[in-house]
This record gives structure tokens, sequence and C-alpha cells, in this order.
């Protein structure tokens, strides 16, 4: 059961530089949101975090809420670190967040310095480290200056507890204003985490052009639509999918007529370029050159074989891209 990581993880995939920073990160990244909480089988969270890693994803997601329950997610994966990565520390890079609910009382969300430099502390003990790479804050506050918020993720950058700083799901202006308060600072933001996909695509209205102006790099969570953008739901809804379990944010109603006559018009499109059309949905998303790396979910080991796959046709011609337009107005 030792594990020696593969030394082909290097050949395939390629590494992005994030922002204006040094920091490359692969074009897929790994989330650890759903499959890697105490009720999810152990084995299997090891076994594609392994092949992941040999695949050269060397980036993986976590929050201090992800699980269920809320906070299992990194003690799994501190778990896994501590058998199996030990000797790897300096080849991943490993983010977590603060600002959804996760404990009781005021202090248990949104984007105080009290919550979010308390929650990091619970979530190194959680995983087992002395600091993560990338800090987040989870979600904007609306209630708390932005220059709190930004003050505790430069304080968990100075105080070694994590190495560098990220938002998600803020706004443009509000990007633009916390990229502007972490510079003064000295602790530039380095990335931006917001949900973009072929079904999803607000962050064209403004977001993306600001993360160029403020050099803050991009990395997209929910590429796949959480598995709509695949070929598994257009024979029905599995008993094993996303869609079909009581956990999640993904529900049957979300797989609606209208949405598989798109899928299956998406599909047709990604098969006559060679690829599944999770493939294409992930190279559609990664055609953006603002984006550094696709944040994508897998319950099983030949999720990640597909996900990975997909770097072997990232460009889409002209015609390819009016065809998707097409197929998405149905
Ligand atoms: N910052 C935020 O607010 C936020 C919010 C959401 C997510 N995230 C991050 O983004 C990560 C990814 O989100 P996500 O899980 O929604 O991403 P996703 O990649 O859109 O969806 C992943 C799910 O799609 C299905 N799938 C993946 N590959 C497939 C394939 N080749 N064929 C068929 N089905 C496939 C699997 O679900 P089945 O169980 O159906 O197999 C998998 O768990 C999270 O883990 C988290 O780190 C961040």
């Amino acid at each position: 059961m030792n594990y020696t990581a593969a030394e082909s993880r290097y050949n395939t995939m390629p590494y992005r530089r994030c922002g204006r920073s040094g920091l490359k990160l692969p074009a897929v990244s790994l989330g650890l949101w759903h499959n890697f909480g105490h009720v999810d089988r152990y084995d299997n969270a090891r076994a594609v975090v392994r092949h992941a890693f040999d695949a050269g994803i060397t980036h993986f997601d976590l929050a201090n809420n992800y699980g269920p329950p809320p906070g299992s997610a990194e003690s799994v994966f501190g778990d896994i670190l501590k058998r199996d990565f030990q000797p790897y520390r300096d080849e991943l890079i490993i983010s977590s967040k603060a600002g959804y609910r996760m404990g009781p009382g005021p202090y248990g969300e949104w984007g105080s310095r009290k919550n979010l430099l308390s929650s990091l502390d619970q979530s190194l003990k959680c995983l087992g480290l002395d600091y993560v790479d990338i800090f987040y804050s989870h979600r904007p506050d609306p209630d708390t200056p932005l220059e709190e918020t930004m003050g505790a993720l430069d304080q968990a950058v100075r105080s070694g507890r994590a190495l560098y700083a990220g938002v998600s799901n803020y706004p443009p202006q509000m990007l633009r204003e916390a990229s502007a308060i972490l510079r003064q600072l000295g602790t530039p933001c380095l990335i931006h985490q917001p949900r973009y996909n072929l079904f999803d695509r607000q962050i064209e209205g403004g977001l993306l052009d600001a993360l160029r102006d403020e050099g803050v790099g991009c990395i997209a969570f929910s590429p796949l639509a959480q598995g709509l953008l695949t070929d598994k739901y257009l024979g029905g809804i599995p008993a094993d999918s996303r869609a079909a379990k009581s956990v999640g944010f993904l529900t049957p109603n979300d797989v609606t007529p209208e949405r598989l006559a798109t899928i299956a018009r998406l599909n047709e499109i990604a098969a006559s370029r060679g690829q599944k059309l999770s493939q294409m949905a992930l190279a559609w998303v990664l055609r953006h050159p603002g984006m550094t790396s696709v944040l994508i979910g897998a319950s099983r080991v030949s999720q990640i074989d597909d996900a990975v796959g997909a770097v072997q046709r990232l460009d889409f011609n002209d015609g390819e891209y009016a065809a998707i337009e097409q197929a998405l107005r149905g």
C-alpha cells in the first residue's frame, strides 16, 4: 500500500502562470468539495488523490466546510497527506478557505478577522500542515470592511500560515478594491476562484477584465456544471451520480429535458473534435487567456483520466466556437 509517485507525472500536464505571480498551477486542479467527506469511501478518496498527483495535478483545493460533515474533507485529506505525500509536500499547492458557515454563533462564518484566522488555524490542524499554499476569503461579506478581511489574509501570509492570498465569488468592482488593498499591504492577490462553465458565463461580464487589469490569476470552479457537462445524464440519472444523491446542490430538477437537449447537441460537437463532452467543456474554459486552471471534482479515478485527457486538444477553430454558441442557444 506504500505510495511512490509516478515518475512520468510531469510529462503531459501544462502548468500556467497564475496572474502576474511567480506561481504556476496545473491546467487541471482537483477540488475536494464532494466525495472526500467522512460519508464517502476513504479508499476511493485516497486512490483519486494518488491518481491525480500521478497525472501531474499538483493543486488540491479545500475549504473549512467541505465534507459532509463539514470539516471532514480536510481531515480525510490530512490523513492521505500523512500516509502518502510526506515526501512530496514541496510539490503540492494546497488551498483552504473560510467565509461560509462552518461553526455556530457569530464567529462561525463571513469575513471578520476573527473568523478567518481562527478558521485557518483549525484547517491547519485538520490538514496536519504548518502552512497552506493559498488561503481564500470564500465569499464577500457585506458587513465587514474590506480592509479587515484583506488585513486578515495579509496577516495569514505574514505569519507564515499561508504563502499566498486569494478571494472567491467576489464581483468585479469588489475584486478591484480587494486587490488594491492587498497590493498596498504588500501581499498581492494571487488568484480569484469564480464559477465558470458553458452554462454559467457571468464572469464574462466584467470579472475577467478586472482580473487582467489587476494581474490576478483565475481558477474556475464547477467547470463541468457539477457533472451536467458530461455524457453521464444523457441516458437518465444514474443512481451513483451527484444529482441522485441527497447531499449537495445538484438535484434531479436540474436535469431538465431542455438542458438534456443542449447537452446532446454539445456532445455531438465534442465527438466531432475527437473528445468527450467533459473534455471539450474543460478545454472551452481553458481557452480564455486569463484562465489559469480548471478546478474539477471527481468521484472516481476514471474521471481524472478524462479531465487530464482534455489538455490533448485545447484549441478551437471559429466553426467550433460558432457551433457551440448555436448549440447553447438551442
Ligand atoms: N469557491 C466556491 O464557492 C466553490 C463552489 C463550488 C466548488 N468549488 C470548488 O470547485 C471544485 C469542483 O467543483 P465541482 O465538483 O462542482 O466541479 P465539476 O467538475 O463541475 O463537477 C464534478 C462532478 O462531475 C462529475 N464528473 C466529473 N468528471 C466526469 C466525467 N468525466 N464523466 C462524468 N461525470 C463526471 C462527478 O460527479 P458524480 O458524483 O456524478 O460522478 C464529479 O464529482 C470543488 O471541489 C471545490 O474545490 C468552489
